[in-house]
C-alpha cells in the first residue's frame, strides 16, 4: 500500500471510531440498546485495521476506540449504572484482545501469501531459464550433429579426391611434354584442388573452431564488414548506414569469427533487398552488455519461421543450404554471447549481444 492510500485508510478508520464515540456522547443514556449497538460497531474498524496492518494496526485501533470511549463510560455510566459500566470496561479489554489476535492472524496470512508469491516468482524465473536452456541445448545438439555429418561427408569426399588427383598425375606423366591433353590434366587437377579446398573450408566452418580471442572494438568489426559488402550493396541500390556509439570498453572476441557472423547477416539482409533498401549497422551499450545490430528494410522474417531460422538447413531460398544463421548462432554461442532475431518496422533486426567484463 502506498503512503497516500495508507493515510487515507487511517483517516477513514480513525474517523469511523471517533464517529461511533460521538454517537455514544450524543445518545441519551436511556437508549441502552443503541449504546450496545454502537459499542459493537467498534469491532468493524478494529478488525479492518488489524487485517490491513497486522497486530500494530489492531492494537492502534483498539487504543483509539478505548481512549475515545472511556470518557463516555466514566462520565455517563459510572454513577448511574455501575454494573453496566463494568461491562463496558470488560468490552474495552476485548477490543485489545480482538485487535491483537486478528492482527496476528492477518500477519501470518500475509507472510504466507508473500512466501507463496516469492516462490511463484522464483518458479517462473526457473521455468523461463529452463526453457531457454532446453532450446539452447537443442540448438547445440543440432549443430553438433551437423558438425559430425559434415566431417564424415568431408572424409568420404576427400579420400576419392586424393585418388583422382593421383590418377590424373600418373596419366599426365604418360603424356608427351607438348601434348595438348596436358591442359585437360591441368584443368582436372585444379578443379580437384578447388573442390578439396571448398570441402575443407566447409568442415572448418561447420566445426567453428574455438574462438581465438583478443580485445576488439565492435565498431571496427562493423567497418570491415561494411567494406566487404559495399560493392554488392551499391549494385542493388542498398544504402548502408551506421549508427555507432563509442563503446566504453572493448570486447574479448575472435574478430575473424565475429566478422564472419556479421558478414552472414549482411549477406542475408542484402538478399532480402534485391531492388534497394537500407542496411543499418548499430552498436549499443546497456549496463554491462554491448550489442551489435544488423537491421534491414527487406520486409522481415515470416512470423511462422522465426523460431526455425537458426536451425541448420532451414532455408526459404532456392539455391541455399540454410547454414549461415546456424553457424552464426554457434559462433556467437562459443563467445558466450546471444544471437537473436526480431522483426522491426520494415524488416528484420538481428542482434549479437555480449557481456562486457570490466
Ligand atoms: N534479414 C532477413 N530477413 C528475412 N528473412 C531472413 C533474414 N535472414 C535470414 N532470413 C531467413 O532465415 C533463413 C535462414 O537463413 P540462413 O542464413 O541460415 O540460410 P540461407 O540464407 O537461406 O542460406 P545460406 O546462408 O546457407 O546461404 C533464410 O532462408 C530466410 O528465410
Ligand atoms: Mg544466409
Amino acid at each position: 500500500m502506498n503512503k497516500k492510500n495508507l493515510l487515507i485508510s487511517i483517516l477513514i478508520l480513525g474517523g469511523f471510531i471517533l464517529l461511533i464515540s460521538a454517537l455514544h456522547f450524543l445518545t441519551p443514556v436511556d437508549s441502552v440498546i443503541l449504546h450496545q449497538i454502537y459499542q459493537r460497531l467498534y469491532y468493524i474498524p478494529i478488525i479492518l485495521a488489524a487485517f490491513w496492518y497486522g497486530w500494530r494496526g489492531g492494537l492502534g485501533a483498539a487504543l483509539l476506540a478505548s481512549v475515545s470511549y472511556l470518557p463516555h463510560i466514566a462520565l455517563h455510566w459510572q454513577h448511574q449504572n455501575y454494573e453496566y459500566a463494568l461491562n463496558q470496561y470488560a468490552e474495552i479489554t476485548l477490543f485489545f484482545v480482538i485487535g491483537a489476535v486478528t492482527g496476528w492472524l492477518g500477519d501470518q496470512k500475509r507472510r504466507e501469501y508473500e512466501r507463496a508469491e516469492r516462490i511463484n516468482t522464483e518458479l517462473q524465473t526457473a521455468y523461463t531459464e529452463l526453457r531457454q536452456t532446453v532450446s539452447q541445448l537443442l540448438q547445440a545438439e543440432r549443430l553438433s550433429s551437423l558438425a559430425e555429418i559434415a566431417s564424415s561427408v568431408v572424409h568420404e569426399v576427400r579420400n576419392p579426391l586424393g585418388a583422382i588427383k593421383g590418377a590424373v598425375e600418373i596419366l599426365e606423366d604418360e603424356l608427351a611434354p607438348d601434348s595438348p591433353r596436358r591442359e585437360f590434366a591441368n584443368i582436372a587437377k585444379t578443379e580437384v584442388e578447388r573442390i578439396d579446398k571448398l570441402v575443407k573450408e566447409f568442415l572448418q566452418f561447420a566445426r567453428a573452431p574455438k574462438p581465438d580471442r583478443a580485445l576488439v572494438n565492435p565498431n571496427e568489426l562493423v567497418k570491415s564488414v561494411k567494406l566487404l559488402i559495399e560493392q554488392q550493396a551499391e549494385k542493388q541500390s542498398v544504402l548502408i548506414e551506421e549508427s555507432l556509439l563509442n563503446p566504453s570498453s572493448s570486447l574479448m572476441l575472435d574478430a575473424e569469427q565475429i566478422k564472419q557472423v556479421l558478414l552472414n547477416l549482411g549477406i542475408n539482409a542484402l538478399q532480402t533487398m534485391p531492388t534497394g533498401g537500407t542496411l543499418i549497422f548499430r552498436t549499443l551499450e546497456e549496463e554491462n552488455r554491448l550489442s551489435i545490430e544488423v537491421e534491414d528494410t527487406g520486409g522481415g522474417i515470416d512470423e511462422k519461421n522465426i523460431s526455425r531460422i537458426f536451425n541448420p538447413f532451414f532455408t526459404t531460398k532456392e539455391k541455399s543450404f540454410g547454414l549461415g544463421l546456424s553457424i552464426a548462432y554457434k559462433i556467437v554461442g562459443e563467445h558466450n554471447g546471444k544471437l537473436t532475431a526480431r522483426n522491426g518496422t520494415q524488416g528484420a533486426i538481428f542482434r549479437l549481444e555480449f557481456e562486457v567484463r570490466r
